[in-house]
């Protein structure tokens, strides 16, 4: 088949993993004989510095003719002034908003290799299998107003937390289907007892419920939940929440995998094409010496083969692929333990593709 796939590297580590992407891909390519072309866009931080914004109107144009987006990470400490006017935040938040990627994936399974990755102990990792749907276009990541304040008595800072049944119904929908087809567990997480928005969040959640009776459905609390991923990862299968706690939350469980640098996620939307991307963001720290773990890229990318292509023998292709890769014994500095040998972007990356 023929797939036109932007790429956006962004900043920090996002183009080194964006380039292992790439080579991976260009290996599927050969071997099950497709034709991906790729077009090259800037978002963040490197668009602000380019174009004076964090994603231009040709960026997004691009991305929404296109069949899949694969994006790096964005942000930086250059960019970070609490003052500055545009932030390279907004830039990806746009870009979801503009494709209507409501929907945000994030499977959790740790390789049975890497549970002495893991700060966990081994025996509470045993069984996690979980995948958390984070609402991605709403809540209090876009709710109005949002400004600063000068009152009498000092400055004032506001966000709004807000949600239409309309937006939590149709993630809901979403969530539940995906549930039917893994373990039939919903756990929609929230902040009922405090929150107007999580009310109507639980309230919805329920009521779409009764049209998948098959699916068992808890709610919990999102304080409670923090506790329970560590306590009890294993109780999971589809975590359903809003667009803050599913952020927050996906940065706790990715650390079960061993390192954040695992975890790939797939925005998705009705329709349109699908972004996918590591949740790891830039990693400014190590940014520029090319040691990056790709995993969580790659298995993005396996992502979009998988729900944009509709590549299913490839998308695993790469999935195994990296299995063996961990199975084998190699391991990206993150992963390794002390001393073992720590193997860098490209060489993690051409093992992975001798094993596609
Ligand atoms: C993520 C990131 C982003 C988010 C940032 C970079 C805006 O943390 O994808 O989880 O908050 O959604
Ligand atoms: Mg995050």
């Amino acid at each position: 088949m023929k797939a036109n796939i932007v790429l956006l590297p962004g900043d920090g580590i996002g183009p080194e993993v964006i380039r292992a992407a790439q080579k991976v891909m260009d290996a599927v390519s050969s071997k099950f004989d497709h034709q991906f072309t790729y077009s090259e866009h800037d978002i963040g931080g490197c668009s602000i510095d380019a174009h004076g914004t964090a994603l231009t109107d040709e960026a997004l144009v691009a991305c929404q003719k296109s069949d899949a987006i694969m994006l790096g990470a964005v942000g930086g400490p250059k960019w970070d002034d609490p003052t500055a006017k545009v932030r390279p935040e907004q830039g990806l938040l746009a870009l979801r908003k503009g494709l209507g990627t409501f929907a945000n994936l994030r499977p959790v399974k740790p390789h049975p290799d890497l549970l002495d990755a893991s700060p966990l102990r081994p025996e509470r990792l045993g069984g996690v299998d979980f995948v958390v749907v984070r609402e991605l276009t709403g809540g209090i990541y876009f709710g109005e107003p949002r400004e600063r304040r000068q009152l009498e008595s000092g400055v004032q800072a506001v966000d709004t937390m807000s949600y239409t049944d309309a937006e939590i119904r149709r993630v809901a929908h979403l969530a539940f289907k995906l549930a039917r087809a893994r373990r039939s567990k919903v756990t929609s997480v929230d902040k009922a007892n405090v929150l107007e928005s999580s009310r109507l969040w639980r309230q919805t959640v329920s009521e779409v419920a009764k049209e998948y009776p098959d699916v068992k459905l808890e709610h919990i609390l999102v304080d409670a939940a923090a506790m329970f991923l560590i306590q009890r990862p294993a109780s999971f299968d589809v975590i359903l929440t809003s667009n803050m706690f599913g952020d927050i939350l996906t940065d706790e469980a990715s650390v079960l995998t061993g390192s954040m640098g695992n975890l790939p996620s797939a925005s998705l939307g009705d329709g349109g094409p699908g972004l996918y991307e590591p949740i790891h963001g830039s990693a400014p720290d190590i940014a520029g010496q090319g040691i990056a773990n790709p995993i969580g890229t790659l298995l993005s990318m396996a992502l979009m083969l998988r729900y944009s292509l509709q590549l299913e023998k490839e998308s695993q292709a790469v999935e195994r692929a990296v299995e063996k890769t961990l199975s084998s014994g190699h391991r990206t500095k993150d992963l390794a333990n002390s001393g073992e040998t720590a193997l860098n972007t490209k060489d993690m990356t051409a093992l992975i593709v001798e094993r596609i």
